[in-house]
């Protein structure tokens, strides 16, 4: 017999579930790894992939030519098309490992690798981080129940280099808090956008990440941050997702980072699992994120990584 939230507490306490053994219970457990995934022999490598897992090629500048930014949106558009496959196949029963599989596919099929996959020994094609994981949950035979949120994050490598993006998809009918962190946490992501302009610092962006999450209560991530990004899975410039003083670099045209905001509903603390990877928040309450490569134009910023789930602008107005 599933108990409600409500109920009493199976454990005899006498308080309600929801407020003694549920979180407990229901939290994300590790499972089972499936085997690894082929990529054809004829598809570029990332350097890593070669070395190791361990990223070699250090010192890409910021500000790419004009060349490279021509192929970061060819990557781009080929990793929002993977999203929207893999977002179209979440659904309850869905493992993880079967999303895997999906983007797997799709990568391939454009002629991409899979950036995640050996990098520093990631051993699949897509992060999948349900429910109170934060990001970098390695896809497994758990699979998605009526009510979880997933987020699932796609990097292809393509004409030598890397297109980012993410987005968190409902499994089933999801409880309306959830819904809430969804919708905040995307508006989240076009804010810092939008805050995007030459002569900004890059705290601005995380200033108004900060500001909308805080503003409806919830928390910023600070441990991951955005990243530099092309030839480089992730260059040397962090993007905070919250106001980092420290972040004072200002934006020039050309320049391409991700920005990536993890917004949670309780603690911004995190724990990672054994696993070295899997980071879940420090309470176990739900967290969502979405991501977008972007470029630094003359008057704002270019999305690299639109698709249909997470088009280049914010389509419904947000509310505050
Ligand atoms: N795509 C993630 C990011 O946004 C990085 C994943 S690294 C992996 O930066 F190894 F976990 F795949
Ligand atoms: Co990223
Ligand atoms: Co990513």
């Amino acid at each position: 017999m599933k108990l409600g939230p409500n109920d009493r507490c199976w454990c005899g306490s006498g308080r309600k579930y929801k407020h003694c053994h549920r979180l407990r219970d229901e939290a994300v457990k590790p499972g089972v790894l499936g085997p690894e995934r082929a990529v054809p022999e004829e598809i570029e490598r990332p350097p890593y992939v070669t070395n190791g897992g361990e990223p070699m090629d250090r010192g890409e500048p910021i500000v790419k030519a004009p060349e490279v930014i021509t192929a970061m949106h060819k990557a781009g558009l080929a990793a929002g098309e993977v999203l929207d496959l893999v977002g179209a196949a979440v659904a309850p029963g869905v493992t993880t490992d079967e999303l895997d599989a999906v983007a797997h596919a799709a990568y391939v099929e454009r002629c991409g690798y899979p950036s995640p996959l050996g990098y520093r020994g990631f051993p699949k094609s897509v992060c999948t981080s349900v429910n109170e994981v934060i990001c970098h949950g390695i896809p497994d035979d758990r699979a998605l129940r009526e009510g979880d949120i997933v987020n699932v994050d796609v990097t292809i490598y393509l004409g030598g280099v890397h297109g980012d993006t993410n987005a968190t998809f409902a499994v089933g009918e999801i409880d309306e808090r959830s819904a809430l962190l969804m919708r905040v946490t995307r508006e989240c992501l076009y804010r810092g956008i939008d805050a995007v302009r030459p002569g900004a610092e890059v705290r601005a962006i995380g200033r108004a990440i900060q500001d909308h999450a805080e503003g409806n209560g919830f928390g910023v991530v600070r441990t991951f941050c955005g990243h530099a990004i092309g030839h480089e899975f992730h260059g040397g410039l962090s993007i905070p997702h919250y106001d980092d003083p420290r972040a004072t670099l200002r934006l020039e045209p050309g320049m391409t980072f991700t920005i990536e905001p993890m917004i949670t509903m309780g603690s911004w603390r995190e724990r990672i699992w054994s696993d070295g990877w899997t980071a879940v928040t420090a309470d176990g309450l739900r967290t969502a994120q979405y991501e977008h490569t972007v470029v630094v134009t003359d008057d704002g910023a270019e999305v690299l990584t639109p698709s249909v789930t997470l088009p280049a602008t914010l389509a419904t107005s947000p509310s505050r």
